[in-house]
Formats: structure tokens, C-alpha cells, sequence
């Protein structure tokens, strides 16, 4: 693993300063795979009471394949994005007719299920079984484009790759799972878009933006 240190810092921040969300007490995947299609254009605040909703009423995938869609788009109510919910609902009838209920347990399996990207396959091959792949989102790239000091346009798609790779490369074998919640959180809470938290960040001193004066330049993102 490149930068050992980098992901052991995380990891220990994140020990103290981790919100306690319930799809981090499982590593069911078909609680990790309903957290991220809820969580992905929502945030954590809003999307928790809906998380929680559809993990009562439906707590297996085959209880939510089987339940009638205009149901599912009730308890959806108030999301938006109501695609999301039409393809949630179809995965979930996928995952019990073509694998009996089981989720495949590779990102190369997950990425397969339809509405299941490469975020999301990423996230559920991490957090429930512990593969050694890097969560790409928003905060993420954040994080790496101030420490490492990338200034490749995030909203580029050819940036990917250059982020994947670094990313991937950070991954620490004995902890994909929790080394892959800590640097979504750590962009989440500390290294934030706006009045990111250098003072106290124990990043501070290895962080090529904050030794550069480009914390405010970094990451650079072309379109909205
Ligand atoms: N947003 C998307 N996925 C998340 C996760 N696993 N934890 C916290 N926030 C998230």
C-alpha cells in the first residue's frame, strides 16, 4: 500500500470522530446496497428516516422484491428521483430471480445489477465483504485532490482514472471496510468543500494544499 500513513491517520480519526449510522453496524449486503441507492443524491440527515423506513418493512431483499411498486414509491415519497426507486425495486427482483437472494460478492459481479454503477459496486464489495477496491464519491476526491495535490478537473471524466488509481493504491489491505467509510466521512465532516477544518486536521502537515496555500483551489471542478 502507498502512504500507509495516510490511511492509518484516517482510520484513527475516524475511530473518534464517526457518526453512528445503522448501515455501519451490518455487513448484510443488501443493507449496505439500500443505504447507498437512498444515500446517493441525498444527504445523510434526510436520507436516515427513509433508510430506516424501508429496512422495517422490507427486511430482506426478497420482501422488498416482492412488494407492489406503488408501495415502494409511497414509502419513496419526499426522495425525488423516483428512477431511483423504480431500478431499486427492479434490482431487488433481480438479485432474487437470478441469484436466488444473494448479492454477488465482487465489484465485477455487483457492477452487473442495473442501477449498480461503479460507486456503488465499489461500496458494497468494501463495506460487506471486505474487498480491497476504492470508494469513489465526491468527498473522496476532495480529500485526495488537497493532500495529494491533483489539479486534474474532477468533472472531467478522463480525471477518473488518475483518481481510481491513486485511490485504489490507498486502500489498506486489513481494512477496506472501515478505511473506506473513514475517508468519506473525513470529507464529509473535516476536509469539507467550504471552511474545511486545517486547524485541527491531522492531515495538516503531509497536506499539499494546506503547506501550498490551495485549500480553497483544490479540487478544481470545471462544471457543475
Ligand atoms: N453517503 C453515502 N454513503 C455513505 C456512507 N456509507 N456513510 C455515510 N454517508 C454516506
Amino acid at each position: 500500500t502507498a502512504h500507509p500513513y495516510f490511511a492509518q491517520a484516517l482510520i484513527r480519526w475516524y475511530e473518534h470522530h464517526k457518526r453512528s449510522l445503522p448501515w455501519r453496524d451490518t455487513t448484510d449486503p443488501y443493507f449496505i446496497w439500500l443505504s447507498e441507492v437512498i444515500l446517493q443524491q441525498t444527504r445523510v440527515a434526510q436520507g436516515l428516516p427513509y433508510y430506516q423506513r424501508f429496512a422495517e418493512t422490507y427486511p430482506t431483499v426478497q420482501h422488498l422484491a416482492a412488494a407492489p411498486q406503488d408501495e415502494v414509491l409511497r414509502l419513496w415519497q419526499g426522495l425525488g428521483y423516483y428512477s431511483r426507486a423504480r431500478n431499486m425495486h427492479h434490482t431487488a427482483q433481480q438479485v432474487v430471480t437470478e441469484f436466488n437472494g444473494n448479492f454477488p460478492n465482487t465489484f465485477e459481479g455487483l457492477i452487473k445489477l442495473k442501477g449498480v454503477g461503479s460507486y456503488t459496486a465499489a461500496a458494497i464489495a468494501a463495506f460487506a465483504y471486505k474487498e480491497k477496491v476504492a470508494v469513489l464519491d465526491g468527498n473522496v476526491f476532495r480529500v485526495l485532490a488537497r493532500v495529494f495535490g491533483i489539479s486534474d478537473d474532477i468533472a472531467a471524466s478522463s480525471s477518473r482514472k488518475v483518481f481510481q488509481e491513486l485511490a485504489d493504491e490507498l486502500v489498506p489491505a486489513d481494512a477496506p471496510d472501515t478505511y473506506n467509510q473513514a475517508i468519506m466521512e473525513f470529507g464529509a465532516i473535516q476536509c469539507t468543500p467550504l471552511m474545511p477544518d486545517c486547524m485541527f486536521c491531522p492531515l495538516q502537515q503531509r497536506c499539499f494544499a494546506f503547506n501550498h496555500g490551495m485549500v480553497q483551489e483544490l479540487p478544481v471542478k470545471s462544471k457543475a
